[in-house]
């Protein structure tokens, strides 16, 4: 069984619980350190089983890598904090997952709510064909988390998620037009930016820059680190030199198991395993 050990988080944000008021009581105990705490997790695809006995803690308010060689798992896990995977036939999954003190797992947590509290950001930007403000607005019109709204306020909501994402002042004077007549690297941030107004506790990335040039690539990875703080992110990256300027932990994965959960200076410096030492080495596929 492999088990990351990770120092304490300095961090502390308060961020709400997944269940909202008028749901039922969610488990007491709460520790405010860690945003996503796995446990002995493992999940088939049919008879392929692609996570073997996964534990893992991952921090609050900071940006964690997940990075292995090809068909390692990482999207797979990834998958698991949102509960995606439950849509592909044939998964099933055995273990924990405790998002903020929750088990996600719980009767009493609809994928609805976990998908508003965990945003997730794919590998080719995926805006709806509708403008570029609806789009900031779309989750939280889906969710009415902002039904008693004013127009005023909205726009307030639409400017301020823009703003967050260093999209505004491109777009401020074109909020009408369709978001996918925007560059790749436009939309991927606003891709982020439609996940703000719904405040969420963590937000996964699948290599999101993988479809943007170097420019993007800079634009979008200065983006990641000022969510650092506010949100907790997991980014999966197939680049070395992006895990190790844009996160502060990483966690190499390898055939379905965590071989090593570390700080990125540790990971890149001082790999404790032989096996990640070979990969960022290149000496893997
Ligand atoms: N829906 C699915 N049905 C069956 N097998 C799957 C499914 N999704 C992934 N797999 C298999 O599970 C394993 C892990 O896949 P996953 O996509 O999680 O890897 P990954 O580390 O994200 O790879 P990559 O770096 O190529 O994106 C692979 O062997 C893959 O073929
Ligand atoms: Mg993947």
């Amino acid at each position: 069984m492999s088990t990351s050990t990770i120092a304490p988080n300095p961090s502390t944000s308060n961020p709400e619980p997944i269940l909202q008021s008028g749901d039922p009581p969610s488990m007491p105990e709460t520790n405010d350190k860690l945003s996503i705490r796995v446990r002995d997790l493992n999940l088939w695809y049919g008879d392929f089983q692609a996570l073997k006995d996964v534990n893992i803690d991952i921090r609050k308010g900071i940006i964690t890598g997940l990075i292995g060689p090809s068909g390692c798992g990482k999207t797979t896990l990834l998958r698991c904090f949102n509960r995606i995977n439950e849509r592909y036939e044939g998964v099933k999954t055995t273990g924990d997952i405790e998002i903020l003190d929750k088990n996600i797992y719980d009767s009493d947590v609809t994928s609805r709510q976990l998908r508003r509290r965990i945003g997730m950001v794919f590998q080719r930007p995926n805006p709806l064909p509708i403008s570029i403000y609806d789009n900031v607005l779309f989750g939280a019109n889906l969710h009415k988390t902002h039904k008693q709204l004013t127009r005023r306020e909205r726009n307030d909501v639409v400017q301020q998620a823009l703003e967050q994402v260093a999209l505004w002042d491109t777009v401020k004077d074109k909020l009408k037009t369709r978001a996918t007549t925007l560059t790749l690297e436009q939309q991927q941030k606003l891709c982020i930016a439609r996940l703000i107004p719904l405040k969420p506790d963590v937000i996964l990335m699948d290599e999101p820059c993988s479809a943007l040039d170097a420019e993007g690539i800079e634009q979008v990875e200065g983006l990641i680190e000022s969510l650092r703080d506010d949100y907790t992110v997991v980014i999966v990256t197939h680049n070395m030199a992006q895990a190790r300027r844009a996160t502060d932990e990483c966690i190499f994965m390898l055939m379905g198991k965590i071989i090593e959960h570390s700080s990125t200076a540790d990971m890149f410096l001082n790999p404790r395993e032989e096996q990640t030492e070979m990969y960022i080495q290149g000496r893997y596929g």
